[in-house]
């Protein structure tokens, strides 16, 4: 069955991830979820998803790689990168190590999503547009899962082309921003009540609650998963003040277009809707 281990800070990959394998009628589990790696393990078919950092993997997924080393071999390799805008080679970046690792790659799959990064004005675009942006990506998804099936799998980003792009396109200029994980969000312990959610919801466990509020460590993937859910908006990561805090459901009409759940997948994603069955 074609499994798919995927990570996202802010729903966008998830969806995805989800939507693609759910037309291959397969499954989909986010990495912090204990089964995502006993599901790797017993599958031979493949799909890694992840956003685009800087052009590049979040640590988190470059770690997961890594931890599970021996897993990857002989594995056949499908990868979704989600981004706002650019990545270049967004899917080479894990599939030049993934091979490393002797698992071979049967394509990638790029799809433009909306930016969720929230505390920088010129990233944020109408709900109107990004309605429209998850359209077309549906579009897209729907698309590249037919010709997966048919063997045909796309190959977005996994050219010398598309390499020389992510390089001196972002990454050889940000590098520093995902070589680790790093010493964030930033909290305005004014606004700050000690709610805990943004400690129950970070995949890297990197806040905790110090007298009755909420302190930071330096293990931030910059998922942007604290920022989006703190309900003072009492967190910043890139920027200095919150512009719009992102919220992926309200960009899709139908909740049932947002595929199958577990309530696993749900936590670990932040999202709070109730799950459902379609
Ligand atoms: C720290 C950070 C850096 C980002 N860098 C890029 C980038 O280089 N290129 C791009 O197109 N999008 C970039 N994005 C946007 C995300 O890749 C995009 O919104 C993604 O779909 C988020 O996925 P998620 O909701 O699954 O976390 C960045 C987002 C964050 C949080
Ligand atoms: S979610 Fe916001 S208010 Fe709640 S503990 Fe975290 S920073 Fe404080
Ligand atoms: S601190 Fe916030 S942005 Fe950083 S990894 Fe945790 S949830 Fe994500």
């Amino acid at each position: 069955m074609l499994t798919a281990v995927y990570f996202s800070g802010t729903g966008n990959t998830r969806f995805c991830a989800e939507r693609f394998v759910r037309k291959q009628g397969g499954r989909a589990f986010p990495i912090e979820d204990k089964s995502a790696v006993s599901a790797l393990a017993e599958s031979s078919e493949i799909v890694l998803a992840y956003p685009i950092y800087y052009s590049n993997i979040p640590v988190i997924i470059r770690d997961f790689i890594k931890d599970n080393a021996a897993l990857w071999h002989g594995k056949r390799v499908f990868i979704i990168v989600t981004m706002g805008a650019f990545s270049g080679d967004g899917t080479g970046c894990s599939a030049r190590i993934l091979r490393k690792l002797g698992a071979s790659i049967t394509g990638g799959l790029h799809v433009k999503m909306p930016d969720c990064i929230g505390d920088v004005k010129l990233l944020k675009k109408p709900l109107k547009k990004n309605k429209e942006i998850v359209e077309k990506a549906e579009r897209k998804i729907d698309g590249a899962a037919k010709k997966y099936r048919s063997g045909k799998p796309p190959r977005d980003g996994l050219n010398a082309f598309a390499h020389i792009a992510g390089l001196f396109g972002q990454r050889l200029w940000f590098r520093g921003k995902t070589k680790d994980y790093t010493q964030n969000p930033k909290i305005d312990r004014g606004k700050c009540v000690g709610c805990g959610v943004c400690k129950q919801l970070c995949p890297m466990n990197n806040i905790q609650l110090e007298n009755g509020k909420a302190a930071a460590g330096d293990k931030c993937t910059l998922c942007y998963r604290c920022f989006s859910k703190c309900p003072q908006k009492a967190i910043t990561i890139i920027g200095k003040e919150v512009i719009t805090q992102y919220d992926f459901r309200s960009l899709i009409d139908n909740v049932q277009r947002f595929g199958e759940q577990s309530n696993h997948a749900q936590q670990h994603s932040g999202d709070t809707a109730k799950p459902h069955n379609n």
